[in-house]
């Protein structure tokens, strides 16, 4: 069963609330969301591998630890996962950025791929999609389904809000793949907004209605 990780570090839960605040312009939304996820990714990374390294400091010889070299990509899901991919290059600069967008057919109420551009060596990286909210899980479940059809083995999900209902279709739809996110809100409303959550993360981000 896939690790679900709600990631209550202080300073995560503190920005969180921040970016909850209706009154919170586009610009400090923006860059709170950007700081969330740089702290989301720090905590996200904490088991990936390190190697031995035989380094000389002023003083002396000595072998050190550092990233095995296990090469990482970004993948933020149009249009809200892109406020993230700032913050998580902070951490991981050397990740490359592929991105997928997805939009709701209004008929089959169904995700529909109209954009995806992967690096090329996609299935050789560890991949982390991005996306603010997990509402119905309909998209995150879609881009992760459509990055295993595209040969990628070993993924992540990082969302800074997510509903019961969204967790659920996850956890059911990809058991393999771990998500972390930085809080668990009550429900979603009959208009698929997370509740209390924090609005439309695209439009808050962007500053568009
Ligand atoms: N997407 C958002 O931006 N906000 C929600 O509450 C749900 C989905």
């Amino acid at each position: 069963m896939a690790k679900v990780q709600i990631m209550d570090h202080p300073l995560i839960q503190h920005k969180i609330n921040f970016i909850r605040r209706e009154d919170v312009g586009s610009k400090d939304f923006r860059t709170a969301v950007s700081e969330i996820a740089s702290l989301m990714c720090y905590e996200a990374t904490r088991d990936l591998e390190l190697q031995d390294v035989q380094i000389k400091t002023p003083i002396c010889e000595m072998t050190g630890k550092e990233l095995a070299g296990k090469k990482l990509a970004v993948i933020p899901i149009l249009r809200a996962g892109l406020g993230m991919v700032d913050g998580m290059l902070s951490m991981i600069p050397a990740a490359k950025v592929g991105h997928i967008g997805l939009y709701r057919d209004p008929e089959t109420l169904e995700p529909v791929e109209y954009y995806c551009k992967l690096p090329v060596d996609c299935e050789e990286r560890e991949v982390f999609v991005v996306d603010p909210m997990l509402a119905t899980g309909g998209s995150l479940v879609a881009a992760v389904t459509l990055l295993k059809q595209k040969g990628v083995k070993r993924m992540r999900a990082m969302c800074i809000l997510a509903a019961p209902e969204g967790v659920k279709a996850f956890e059911k739809a990809h058991p393999d793949v771990d998500l972390y996110i930085g809080a668990l809100d009550d429900h979603l409303n009959d208009h698929g907004y997370i509740v209390p959550g924090l609005g439309d993360a695209g439009d808050r981000i962007f500053g568009t209605k």
